[in-house]
C-alpha cells in the first residue's frame, strides 16, 4: 500500500455524513443550554480527532489506517469532496466551546490540525490543546485533571475499529460531567470477530472482553443446543448475533456507569450492511434527562422506517 504525505485521512460515505450532521446539532443545542451558564467551563473533546479535514479515496492516494482488520470499511467512499472532519465542525459552531482537547496517535494528523486551526480559526487556538497519544490514556488523565463541579464535557469517540477500552468508557461515565457520543463498532468490528461456530482466536476475544469490559458477549451471541446424530448427543454452537442484538448489548453496558442512553443510531453503508452504532449516554444526573430529550429526538431525525 503507497504511503503518503498528505495531512488529510481518508474515509467517508453517507453515513459519515450522517454521524457528524448528528453531533453537530448536538454540540450546537449543548452550547445554547451552557452560554447560560457561564460559571460552567465546556469543554469539547475529540478522542480520535483526526486532520480536521476529510477526503475521500478517489481524490486522495491510497494510505493505510492504524488498524488494518478495519481498513476496507474506508474504501467504501461515497463522497467526492473535502468535507470537514468533526474537529473542524466543533470550532466552527456559532457558540464556540470554551476548551477545545484534540487527541490523535498519529503525530502527522495532530499536527496537520494544530495548522488548520492556525490559519482557520485562529481565534479560537488559545482555547485548544492537542495532544498525541493513545485517546485510552489520554482521556484517563484528562478525566482525572478536571474540577467537574464547575466543569462540563461532550466528549466525541470516533474510532476506526475497536480501539476504546471498557475502562475509558468507565471514566468519562464516572466523571458525572461528561456527555458521550460514540461511535462503536458493531459491523465492522464486533461482527466480524464472531465467527459461526464461537472458535474465536484468543487475541481477539481478549479485544472484545476490552471492548465491553466483561467476557459476558460470550452467552449472548452464542447459543448451544444439544444435537442428536449417528455419534450420539453433542452441543452444537451457533451464533446468534444480528446488529440489533450487538446494539441493544452496548446500551446495556453503557447503561450500567451512565445516567442516562439513547436508543443509538446504525448506520449503514450504501449496500445497507451495518457498519457502526451512533450512540449517546449523559453522566450528569441533572442535566441528563434533557441531553437525553436532546440527542432522542436528533438520533431519530430522519431516521428510516424499521432501522
Ligand atoms: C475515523 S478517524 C477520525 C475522524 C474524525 N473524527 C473526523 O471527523 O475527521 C480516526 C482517527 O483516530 C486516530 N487513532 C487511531 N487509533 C487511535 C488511538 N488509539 N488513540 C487516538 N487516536 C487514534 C487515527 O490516526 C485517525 O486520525
Amino acid at each position: 500500500m503507497k504511503k503518503t504525505d498528505i495531512s488529510d485521512h481518508t474515509f467517508g460515505g453517507d453515513w459519515t455524513e450522517e454521524k457528524l450532521a448528528r453531533v453537530r446539532e448536538y454540540l450546537t443545542q449543548y452550547r445554547q443550554v451552557f452560554k447560560k451558564q457561564t460559571f460552567l467551563r465546556t469543554w469539547y473533546v475529540d478522542g480520535f480527532a483526526g486532520t480536521g479535514t476529510r477526503a475521500d479515496r478517489e481524490t486522495l492516494p491510497v494510505q493505510s489506517t492504524t488498524d488494518h482488520l478495519f481498513e476496507d470499511v474506508y474504501d467504501d467512499a461515497e463522497t467526492n469532496t473535502f468535507r470537514k472532519g468533526s474537529a473542524t465542525i466543533a470550532l466552527g459552531l456559532v457558540d464556540p466551546f470554551d476548551r477545545y482537547l484534540f487527541i490523535d496517535q498519529r503525530q502527522r494528523h495532530v499536527d496537520a490540525l494544530a495548522s488548520a486551526v492556525k490559519e482557520s480559526h485562529p481565534a479560537l487556538l488559545e482555547r485548544c490543546e492537542f495532544k498525541r497519544g493513545n485517546a485510552n490514556e489520554v482521556l484517563k488523565q484528562w478525566c482525572a485533571e478536571r474540577d467537574w463541579k464547575s466543569e462540563r464535557a461532550v466528549v466525541f469517540l470516533d474510532p476506526y475499529g475497536m480501539q476504546v477500552e471498557w475502562t475509558t468508557i468507565e471514566a468519562l461515565a464516572a466523571t458525572r460531567g461528561v456527555d458521550l457520543w460514540y461511535l462503536f463498532p458493531l459491523g465492522i468490528g464486533v461482527s466480524r470477530l464472531l465467527t459461526r461456530d464461537g472458535a474465536i482466536d484468543e487475541l481477539w476475544c481478549r479485544r472484545l472482553d476490552l471492548l465491553f469490559g466483561t467476557a459476558d458477549w460470550r452467552n449472548r451471541f452464542y447459543n448451544v443446543r444439544q444435537q442428536e446424530d449417528l455419534f450420539g448427543i453433542r452441543e452444537v454452537v451457533e451464533r446468534d448475533a444480528p446488529a440489533e442484538k450487538i446494539q441493544t448489548f452496548i446500551e446495556e453496558r453503557l447503561k450500567t456507569c451512565f445516567v442516562k442512553v439513547a436508543d443509538g443510531l446504525i448506520l449503514r453503508n450504501s449496500r445497507a450492511n451495518p457498519l457502526y452504532s451512533l450512540c449517546f449516554a449523559a453522566s450528569n444526573e441533572r442535566g441528563a434527562p434533557i441531553a437525553l430529550r436532546i440527542a432522542q429526538y436528533i438520533l431519530k431525525k430522519g431516521k428510516p422506517k424499521g432501522r
